[in-house]
Order: structure tokens, then sequence, then C-alpha cells
């Protein structure tokens, strides 16, 4: 394949980080010019998507605009004529991950030069990445960011035709591109984006520079999509965005998030889940539609990431330990049965014991159903890479191990007030280890794994927990 250097649009680190928050994002829609419609026919393509939601429902449009150019989209990763890696860039692991995968196709590329492997999401936007693969990596042949998607046909078309390297990541702001065709993952459960991109800029982060600008979606596009979502069977509906309580913001709507949630529960969608809620823009009309409405889930995701105030400080997260716990118990006096999950960064830069044990701490006061916890990995280009960081990794790693511990601890405490309660279990089908055990989700967002004589994909099954364990449910449909 040719390269030439002048023609790749790369992206810009700088440029990422820069807002102009006086003009709206641009709104646009999706077409698909007619010459692409056929440029794969005959061919399949295989999506390997990594990291959040966002990224999945990513995947969803990559493989509905493959669809409609005339791909096959398989699973099988070494039988596809197109392989594309939709990245995330959160943790230097999850990048490493993929290098590996993406290296090791090296030999296959060379066997079948013809195959085509594609590299787009969050890595594709780091400025260091792409030089890296771009000097390494002579099998991949095209990179295109999380802003371009729509421009995907056209790339491609460059790629097939003109037998060209190619690679286009814009580093600005990005629009929003309505009615791009998107092939969904499941039948019964949507990812609905609300929003895109985010302004907060926590200091370890480097989502804002790779997604680009909070920009939000008009209302009644949302109410559309979950409205033709409810008609066709759906029934959850699960609202995504960076920091979905800033909903309406970049539109001068005001208490948006509030608004936009009434308006989808109105719809009368069985079940609604939003993520991720950033504490900070949290407002009480919120809390207030939650115990109002029945179909708006009563558990939340709600990331604290430290529980000290001078590590939060420093991550620019914009809100107290106190003011978090505050939230905390404000929510559980207005919803009691309410239930929370949450994020936490181990060995932030600069962090000590007394401070990691404030985290211990807040863990014990939440008792979260569960938590994901990591140890801090620095991303080039943010403010906390340049922090001083003198905490060896072998501590950052058994204070991860002791705050695991803990979250285990309270997650199977949780646990056990289900047993031998029936719950509500939507069923997303066969589960992963046995085909003939059925799992799903309760209203409180625990995984169950159940027998059933007559239930299938999509039903709301009435299921008897018979076993209880620290991060599942045993059950039996009655
Ligand atoms: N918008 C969400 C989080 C998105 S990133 C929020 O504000 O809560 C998902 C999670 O990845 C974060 O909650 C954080 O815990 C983790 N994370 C982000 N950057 C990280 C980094 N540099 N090192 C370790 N974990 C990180
Ligand atoms: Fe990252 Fe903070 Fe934005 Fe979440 S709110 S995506 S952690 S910058
Ligand atoms: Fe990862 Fe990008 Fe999502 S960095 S967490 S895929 S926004």
């Amino acid at each position: 394949m040719q390269t030439n250097k002048n023609q790749y649009i790369l992206p810009d680190h700088r440029a990422e980080g820069k807002r102009n928050l006086n003009e709206p994002a641009e709104q646009k829609r999706f077409t698909l010019p007619a010459e692409y419609q056929s440029l794969g026919s005959g061919k399949t393509c295989c999506i390997r998507t990594y990291g959040c939601q966002a990224n999945v429902r990513d995947g969803e449009t990559i493989a509905g605009i493959l669809q409609a150019m005339g791909f096959t989209v398989i699973s099988e990763m070494e039988a596809a004529d197109l392989l594309i890696f939709n990245t995330c860039a959160v943790r230097r692991a999850a990048e490493e991950h993929v290098l590996g995968e993406v290296g090791s196709l090296k030999t296959l590329k060379q066997k079948h030069p013809k195959k085509l492997i594609a590299i787009c999401g969050c890595m594709a936007q780091e400025e260091s990445v792409v030089e890296d693969l771009l000097k390494h990596y002579p099998q991949v042949d095209l990179i295109f960011g999380t802003h371009n998607l729509d421009q995907l046909p056209k790339l491609l078309a460059n790629v097939i035709n003109q037998h060209q390297r190619t690679v286009e990541v814009c580093s600005q702001e990005g629009s929003i591109i309505e009615g791009m065709p998107k092939e969904r993952s499941r039948k019964y459960k949507a990812f609905v984006n609300i929003m895109y991109g985010c302004d907060k800029f926590c200091t370890y982060c480097i989502v804002p520079y790779t997604r680009g600008k909070q920009r939000s979606r008009y209302l009644d596009e949302i109410i559309a999509e979950v409205e033709e979502f409810k008609a066709a069977g759906g029934k959850e509906v699960q609202l995504l965005g960076q920091n979905v309580n800033a909903y309406g913001k970049d539109q001068g709507m005001e208490d948006g998030f509030t608004v936009l949630l009434k308006a989808v529960a109105e719809t009368g969608i069985e079940r609604i889940r939003f993520y991720t809620s950033n504490p900070r823009d949290y407002s009480f009309s919120t809390i207030e539609a939650m115990r109002d409405y029945p179909n708006i889930m009563k558990a939340l995701h709600l990331p604290v990431q430290s529980g000290s105030n001078e590590v939060l400080r420093r991550m620019n997260r914009g809100y107290t330990r106190e003011q978090f716990l505050k939230l905390v118990d404000d929510m559980k006096a207005v919803i009691p049965d309410i239930t929370f999950t949450t994020d936490l960064i181990v060995g932030f830069p600069g962090e000590t014991e007394a401070q990691f044990e404030e985290t211990l701490s807040l863990v014990d006061y939440c008792r979260f159903d569960s938590a994901f916890a990591f140890v801090y990995s620095p991303r080039e280009g943010t403010p906390a890479a340049a922090m001083e960081d003198d905490t060896p990794l072998a501590v950052k790693k058994q204070r991860l191990q002791r705050l695991n511990e803990k979250i285990t601890q309270y997650a199977r405490m949780n646990n056990e007030v289900y047993a031998d309660q029936t719950v509500k279990v939507l069923c997303d089908g066969p589960s992963k280890n046995n085909p003939v055990v059925l799992c799903g989700y309760t209203e409180s967002n625990k995984l169950v794994n159940f027998t059933s004589d007559t239930a299938s994909e999509g039903d709301i099954v009435d299921v008897k927990i018979t076993q209880v364990k620290s991060y599942t449910l045993d059950g039996k449909a009655i």
C-alpha cells in the first residue's frame, strides 16, 4: 500500500484541549452517497470494540454504516476482509492490549495483503499513538477518529480504490451527526447517546481530548430514538454521556437532564438507566424525578474517584468528600431503596497512605454495591502526567488489593439481602458459561443466572433467588 505523508490529517493534542464555548455544536444529517452503497458487496468485516458504553454505541454505528455499504459483519477476526479495532485510551493497559493484537496481525497481513486493518476510537485521537502506529505498524491501512465516523465510507473508498494508507483524525470540537445507520448489539436493550464529549478536564483523564467538546443532542431526537426503539419491542434504554447531569447546558437549557429524564420516562419504556453521573452537576430535581417515575431504575453509578479532599482537588473533580457524602445521604433519604456503584483511582500522583485510607473509609461509609478500582495510569498530555509521583508501583498495587478486598466484602454483603427474595429480571438470553442457564439484570442492576422453561430474551421474569455470590445471584423463574 502506498503512503503519502502529506495527505494525513493527524490528531493534535493542543487543539483537542481547546474549547469554543460560545457556539453550540453544528448538527448534521448522515447520507450515504450511492457510489459507496455497494463498496462492501461480497466482503466481510469484523469489529472489535473496547472501552466504555459510548464506544460500544459507536461500534453499533460502524456496524450499521458498513452494512449499509454492503459488508457482512462476522465475529471471526481472521476470516474477515476488513478488521476494525474500535479502541479505548483511558488507561495504558487497554492500549497495550490493542497494540499487541494489531501487532500479531502482521503475518496475517503479509499472507493476505488484501485484508484491510483499521484503527478508530479514542486511541486514534492520541498524537503519540498515531505516530507509533504509522512508524511501527505498516499493517494498518486506515486510522480515523471519534469525530468522523460519518466519513468512514469515503475513507474506506480511498483505501480500497486508491490503494492508499489513509489517516484522518479531526482534533476540533466535533459536530452532532443524526441519522447514522446502527446495528444494535441487543434487541431489547439500547444505548442512546444523549450527549458527546466532555468539558470537565479532570486532570488524569484523556477523554476530553479524545472525545472533544461537550455537545448535547436535541431532546426531540433523543425521544424519537427511544419511541422508535420501544415501538420495535425495546424494554430498556441506557442514556449515555460522559457527564449526563450536565445535559443541555451547552444548549442553554435550564435543568436539562431532569427535563430529558422525565420526557424519556413519559414514553413509558419499561426501564431507564443512565451513565455516567458526575457528582458535581447533580440537581435535586433529578433525584425527585428518580423517585417519582417507577421506570427510572434506582441503581446509580456515581464515580467518586477518591475519598481525600486533597486528591479530589488535584484531580479537579469539583466536589469535596463531604459534598459527595451529602449527595449520597440526600438520595438515600428521598429514595430509600437506591443502590450505588462507583469508580475509584488508586495511587494518583502524590497520594499518601493517609489519603488512600480516606478512600477506604469512604467505601466503608457508602458500602457500594460494586466499584471499578484501577491504579492511576499516566496519560500523555494530561496535567496529572506532569505531577510528581513518588509512590512505587508495588505500593499502589498493594493499595488496590486492599481496596478491592473491601469492595468485594460490601458487594457480597449487599447481595445477601437478595437471598430467597423474588426479583424482576430482564432476560438477556443464555448465560455466558452455560447455554441452558439464562441470565439478565434486576432493576437494581444485579446479574442473575437463572433457570426457566419458558423465558426468552426480552422477557421480564420473576425470579426467586436461590444462591448468593459476591457479584452474581443464582435463581429460578417462578
Ligand atoms: N465520565 C466518567 C468517567 C469516564 S472514564 C466520570 O466522570 O465519572 C471511566 C473511569 O476510568 C473513570 O471514572 C476513572 O475512574 C477511570 N480513569 C480515567 N482516567 C484514568 C487514568 N488516567 N488512570 C486510571 N483510571 C482512570
Ligand atoms: Fe474524564 Fe472527568 Fe470528563 Fe469523566 S468528567 S470523562 S473523568 S474529564
Ligand atoms: Fe475509553 Fe474513550 Fe470511552 S478513552 S472509556 S473509549 S471515551
